[in-house]
Parts: C-alpha cells; structure tokens; sequence
C-alpha cells in the first residue's frame, strides 16, 4: 500500500536533495571520526593495562605504530573532524528545513491565489491556514528524514569498523538493527493509522471553527451556541482519543526498540564469550561500537518513526498542491489595447457535471452598451456574469473579446478592463483610500477620489473623522450596507474598466443611495461596457438591451420595450413592481 503512493507521488523533498547528500555525507564522515575516536580510546586503554604503550596496526601492506602522544594525536584530531561535521550538518539541516517551510508556505499562498475560481470558492475559510499549520509537520519530516540519515550513515561505519574488529559483533550489530527494526513494523503500523485518523479529525474540528467565525451572528441569533460547542466537543473528544493511542504507540516503539535492542547485545555478548581467542582490544572496540550503534539504532527507530506519522499531513500537502496547480487556469499572453467586442458563443456551464446552471448562451456586447440580465432566482445570471469575468471558463462555447478567446488575453491586460461590483463588498482594514485603491499601485489617489465621487460616496467621505485616511473595516469603523456597496462601486470604477459586471448592486441600498447608483451608471453610459443584473425596473429601464435568462437558457434579448411585448417573465415582474409601487405610494 505504501508503496502504491510512494510510486504515485515523487519523493515530496527532491528539490532538497542537495541538502539531504550533504547531510547523508557528512554523516559517513562523522561515523569514521567517531571510529576513529572509539578505537584509539580502546587502544590507549589497552595500552595502559597491558603496560605497553605502543600501538601497533598491521592491515595489509601497513604496518604502523603509534605511541602515546601519537594515539593521543588521532583521538583529538578524530573528535575535532567530528565536532566540526556535526556543525555543519547542523547547519546544512537547518538551512534546509527552515527553507523548506518557507517554500511549502508560499507555495500554498501562490496556489491557493492562482487556482481557478471553482476550486478556489469551494475551499472552506480555514483551508489555507490549515495548509500552512501543515507545512510545520512537513517540515518536521525533513528534520526527521536528515536524522535518519546521518544516524544511518554513523551505523554504516559503525557497522564496517565492528566488522573489521569483530566479524561475529558486526553481525550481532547489523542483525540487532534490521531484527528490531523488523519486530517493530506492527507498532510503527498501529502508531501511524491512528496519526493518520486523528489527522482526519482535527482537519474537520478546524474547518467547523472556521465557520464559526464566519456564520457568528447567525449563530447568535438562533442562539445555537450550545448545540455547536456540544457537536465540537464530540468531535474534539474522538480526535483526543485517536492522538492518545497514537502517542501511546509511538512512544512503545522506542521504548521497546531500546529493549529489543539490547536484548539481542546480550546474546550477541554470550555467543562471543564462548569464543577461544579474545582479544581484549578487539572485544573493546565492538562492544563500544555496538553500545553506540544502538544509540543510533534507536535514533533511527524514532525518525523513522516520525516520518510515518508525518505522512499523512505531507499527503495532505501534496493533495492540495496537485489540486491548486492542477486546476490553476493557464492564460494566454496576447496584449490587447482595449477590450472590444465582447461575445459568449454557444455558451454553457455546468457545476459539478449535473446541475445545468447555462445552456446554449449567444450574446455579443457592444462596446458601451448596457445590458440588463433578468430571470427568476437560480437561473443562472451570477453563473454568466462569473464568465463574462473570467472567473469560470465555459463548460462548452466560447467566451471572445478583441477578436480572440478571452484565455488567451495577457492576465493583467484582462483584469485591468474587466471588473465587478459584487452584491456585498468586503472591505480590507484599511484606510478608505487603500480600500478603493485594493493593491492596484497603478491607480493615482486623485483617480480614487474621481470614482469615489462618481459612487456618490465622495461627500460622506469627507464627513469621517480623517477623511479618506479613516480606517475602516474593523469594530471601531465600520461603513453600513450602502456605504460598503458604494465603496464596491468606487473600487470598481476607479480601474477605469472597459467592462462592468454589476450582480444585484443596488438590492441592499435605500433608495436614495440607489437612485444615486443609477444616475452614476447612466453617467458611464457610453464609456464603459456595463452589464447589470437586477430586479428593479428602475435600474433595468436604463438598459439598452435586456436579457431574460429562464433555466439557464435565453428566452429573449432585445430593447426593454420590445422585451416587455415578449417574455411573460418580464412583464409579470414588471406589472408586480408596479403594483407593489403603487401599494407603497398609497
Ligand atoms: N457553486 C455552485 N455549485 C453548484 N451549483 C451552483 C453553484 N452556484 C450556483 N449553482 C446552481 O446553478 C444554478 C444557477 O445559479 P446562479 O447563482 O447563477 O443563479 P442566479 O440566477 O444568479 O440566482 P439568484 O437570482 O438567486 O442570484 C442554480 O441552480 C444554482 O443552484
Ligand atoms: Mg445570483
């Protein structure tokens, strides 16, 4: 089963394998030092208790002596080599995975942002935190992958020099590892199961906190605060559970790999004591390779651990990566000078491969022209406004302007002419004027104020405490739903757009505010292409063309007027504005 993903995925570190070579490196390195260490620590004690302080090496074609200083010599050069490979594998680990987390971070920013609207809507409000909680317990893989490198690189040659001294302890050494290793695949299988299932659990705890904060007042107000918190401590309760069989597992692979371990020493301990012919210096240097073999062992045991645990986030990872980058919309890099024409040829949409939001949708808008879009809720004139942005590609059909499909216009050519004004702006905390500006350095503060005023929000501007320098957006300074909608025009405007896209603009305003929104509108008649949903007929009278969406499907497009002769839709809507008018007036 692991292998199945292992073979799915590549190796989510390879763009730190330099790194991981250095480390694994530097590890052989640090193993032979610390042999080199151990023996002449072995050979000096020899020397001193069989009161012969010349050490004699006879390998081969060598043959060396060294005496007491000369041993002293390679122990102290041994432990410098030593200290210095362990800095800089410290070093080149840290460098690597603090690098790692910040590139797993920003990758999920740059991914989250880029992918297409579809996928980006659909996400829940805690998704990208999520994310970039995750990137820590990758990260925590790495640390775990570079230990168990340099912890196996020291058993390696600890292994090669046991062998050396001791053929029997190198295998007592080697066969210790692999059989611990071996005998704990149960443990280390239960441990990242129930990582795997309290990592499920906290992902659905964290996304039902972020709607907390996002349906708060709705939950006040039908004072369900009790149901929702009782909910969340049933649901916190299993994660605790499966976290707690998780770290009791965990923490009974270490313990019984140290055990197992030294289990297998002993034994290994007897059957050398049986041996003829000890030598002492021999016996030494194994045994003190073997002591420290284990202690590296049991790193490895942990790391190894470790990284099985951390699988299932690294997986999580990756899926929302694969996810991203996969649906991220690829655009063309044709620059236009201005949008033209914009036409929907044949168009149709369809979300999740069933529900036919448009069907067969031919349009083309002049440039200038205001067009009306009517039709009875849930027959799709957001899902044609979010084409006409660009937000949603066609099912099928075609989206043109300046003569060419809309995918392949330069990104910021096109979101530089195409803008909305969506039925309820959200406002940064900010200041008035980087609201209206939103990130867009290229529009001037003289440009924000002209849009400001064309909004009708210029005068109530002014009237704030520090005029366009007033923060905004938070508890202190909030705007009210006429005011934010008003901004959301300002901001819209202030681009100088080619093609306005309004969806119900005007439906939380009063109505002065909205009679001020339609004299703005009727003032950028001409300049701007503006496409405009809504009920009122007031706002659709402006139109020059209206068209009536019914299921998904064009029922009429023409001048109001002819529109009214038409379609039963419009003219029943129009006939009970009238009536409820008339009603309000009397
Ligand atoms: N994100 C979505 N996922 C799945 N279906 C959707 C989604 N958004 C809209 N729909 C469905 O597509 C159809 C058209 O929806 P759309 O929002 O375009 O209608 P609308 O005309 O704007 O309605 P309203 O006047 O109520 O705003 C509806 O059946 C709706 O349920
Ligand atoms: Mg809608």
């Amino acid at each position: 089963m692991s292998s199945r993903t292992a073979s799915v995925r590549p190796s989510p570190f390879r763009e730190r394998r330099k790194a991981i070579v250095i480390v694994g490196v530097l590890a052989i390195v640090t193993g032979f030092f610390e042999t080199a260490t151990i023996v002449a620590i072995v050979a000096f004690i020899e020397g001193v208790t069989s009161g012969d302080l010349l050490w004699e090496v006879t390998t081969g074609p060598l043959d060396l002596a060294f005496d007491r200083s000369g041993l002293g010599l390679i122990a102290l050069s041994a432990l410098l080599g030593m200290t210095a490979c362990q800095l800089v594998s410290t070093w080149a680990t840290a460098r690597a995975t603090t690098g790692w987390q910040y590139q797993i971070q920003m990758r999920a920013i740059r991914g989250y942002m880029r992918t297409n609207w579809t996928i980006q809507s659909g996400e829940t409000s805690g998704s990208l935190q999520n994310l970039m909680n995750l990137s820590a317990a990758s990260t925590a893989s790495l640390a775990s992958l570079m230990a168990l490198l340099s912890a196996s690189g020291a058993l390696v040659i600890f292994a090669t020099g046991a062998f050396l001294a001791s053929p029997l302890a190198a295998a007592v050494l080697v066969g210790t590892g692999a059989l611990s290793m071996l005998a704990l695949r149960p443990v280390r299988a239960r441990s990242r199961e129930a990582t795997r299932v309290a990592t499920i659990g906290q992902r659905a705890v964290t996304e039902e906190v972020g709607q907390i904060h996002d349906l708060a007042q709705e939950i006040r107000v039908h004072h369900v605060a009790d149901t929702i918190e009782e909910a969340l401590r049933q649901k916190s309760w299993d994660v605790r559970q499966d976290r707690r069989r998780a770290a009791i597992w965990t923490g009974a692979g270490s313990a019984l790999y140290r055990s197992v371990g030294l289990a297998f020493l002993l034994m290994g301990a007897f059957v050398a004591s049986g041996q003829e012919d000890l030598d002492v210096a021999r016996i030494g240097v194994a045994g003190l390779l073997l002591l420290r073999g284990l202690g590296y062992g049991q790193r490895i045991q942990n790391s190894w651990q470790k990284l099985e645990n951390n699988r299932p986030f690294i997986e999580q990872i990756g899926d929302a990566f694969e996810l991203y980058e996969r649906h991220t919309p690829k655009r063309g890099n044709q620059r236009i000078a201005e949008l033209g024409p914009i036409e929907l040829r044949d168009v149709s949409y369809t979300y999740g491969g069933e529900i036919h939001a448009l069907r067969h949708v031919d349009v083309t808008l002049e440039p200038g022209e205001t067009l009306g879009i009517v039709g009875p809720s849930g027959s799709g004139k957001s899902t044609l406004a979010q084409i006409l942005l660009g937000l949603r590609e066609p099912s099928s059909g075609t989206l043109l302007a300046a003569g060419m499909p809309a995918m392949d216009i330069d990104a910021n050519d096109w979101y530089r002419r195409v803008t909305v004004v969506p039925q309820q702006p959200k406002l940064l905390r900010a200041s008035v004027l980087d609201n209206i500006l939103f990130y867009r350095p290229w529009i001037d503060e003289d440009e924000a104020i002209a849009a400001a005023k064309a909004a009708g929000l210029h005068e109530e501007i002014l009237a704030l405490s520090d005029g366009y320098d007033t923060t905004v957006g938070d508890a202190v300074r909030d705007l009210s739903g006429g005011q934010r909608q008003r901004l959301g025009i300002a901001r819209a405007l202030a681009g100088s757009p080619d093609l306005l896209v309004l969806d119900e603009p005007t439906s939380a305003l009063d109505a002065m505010s909205e009679a001020q929104v339609q004299e703005t509108l009727a003032q950028l008649k001409g300049s701007v292409t503006v496409v405009i949903i809504a009920h009122r007929l007031a706002t659709l009278n402006h139109c020059d063309r209206l068209l009536v969406l019914e299921e998904g499907s064009v029922r009429a497009l023409d001048t109001p007027a002819a529109v009214m002769a038409q379609n039963d839709f419009y003219r029943n809507a129009v006939e009970m504005q009238l009536v409820a008018t008339h009603d309000g007036a009397s």
